[in-house]
């Protein structure tokens, strides 16, 4: 069975005072009501270290944005899988389509940063997504099973419980245009297919697949009420601690 997880990405946003404070209301919004959700926050790298301390004792989990795949070195302005995992990660973000797109990232360096990760024990959110033109010339399965057997290249069966995927639809990225319930579900269905074919049915059953994209407290819940959505990647609507909570909240439960 799939964990239902919940990750926040701030993206580049929040100073570390901002970060921090967030961080507290969230900590005891968690304490006074436990949710059944694994929440996870992608800050800013700045915010990394001052959020491992403020998290320390708390269910939150922590991710960075992005990592470089080598080891150490001179790679001017990067940062390796060993220092987000010393700063206190234990997931990171990775194929997101803006380091897709405005940084070139293909599906080769992509890999090598999935493979890095697990190298040192992180677990990789690997974003896979189409485009609007993509979408509309009816490329969007190639394009997935492109992004997927790639990213997911040299990947054991082993590691592959470690790793989430998330679909986000570029076209559904801070436009406020979400994916209907129904056609993320049918997307999820096939990730979940093709997980099946490369790894196995069971294998594919215990991974989590979560939608990004315009996922806000309002279409949350109906997101969530379909089979294969295992939770969500929030851009804009995690950024406010009252939106954050009511979207972990999806379920009107807690635990
Ligand atoms: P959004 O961003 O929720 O603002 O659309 C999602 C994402 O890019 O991960």
């Amino acid at each position: 069975m799939a964990r239902t997880i919940i990750a926040a990405n701030w993206k580049m946003n929040k100073t570390i005072g901002q970060a921090v404070e967030f961080a507290r209301g969230l900590k005891n919004a968690l304490l006074q009501k436990p949710v059944e959700a694994t929440v996870v926050i992608a800050p800013p790298f700045t915010s990394i270290g001052a959020l491992s301390a403020e998290l320390k004792n708390s269910t939150v989990c922590l991710a960075a944005q992005n990592m470089n795949p080598a080891a150490a070195g001179a790679y001017t302005g990067e940062i390796s899988g060993e220092m987000i995992l010393d700063a206190g990660c234990r997931y990171c973000i990775i194929g997101h389509s803006e380091r897709r797109r405005l940084y070139g990232e293909d599906d080769a360096i992509i890999n090598a940063k999935v493979i890095a990760a697990l190298n040192y024990g992180l677990l990789p959110i690997l974003c896979i997504g189409e485009t609007l033109e993509e979408r509309e010339a009816g490329t969007t399965l190639a394009i997935l099973t492109r992004q997927l057997k790639e990213g997911l290249n040299n990947v054991s069966a082993d590691d592959i419980q470690k790793i989430v995927i998330a679909y986000e639809p570029v076209w559904a990225i801070g436009t406020g245009k979400t994916a209907t319930p129904g056609q993320a579900q049918e997307i999820h269905l096939f990730i979940r297919n093709l997980l099946s074919a490369m790894y196995g049915e069971k294998e594919a059953g215990g991974i989590s697949i979560i939608y990004g994209g315009s996922v806000t407290a309002a279409n949350i819940s109906s997101l969530m009420a379909e089979r294969e959505i295992n939770g969500a990647l929030v851009g804009s609507a995690s950024l406010d601690l009252a939106s954050f909570l009511a979207i972990i909240n999806f379920d009107g439960q807690g635990l």
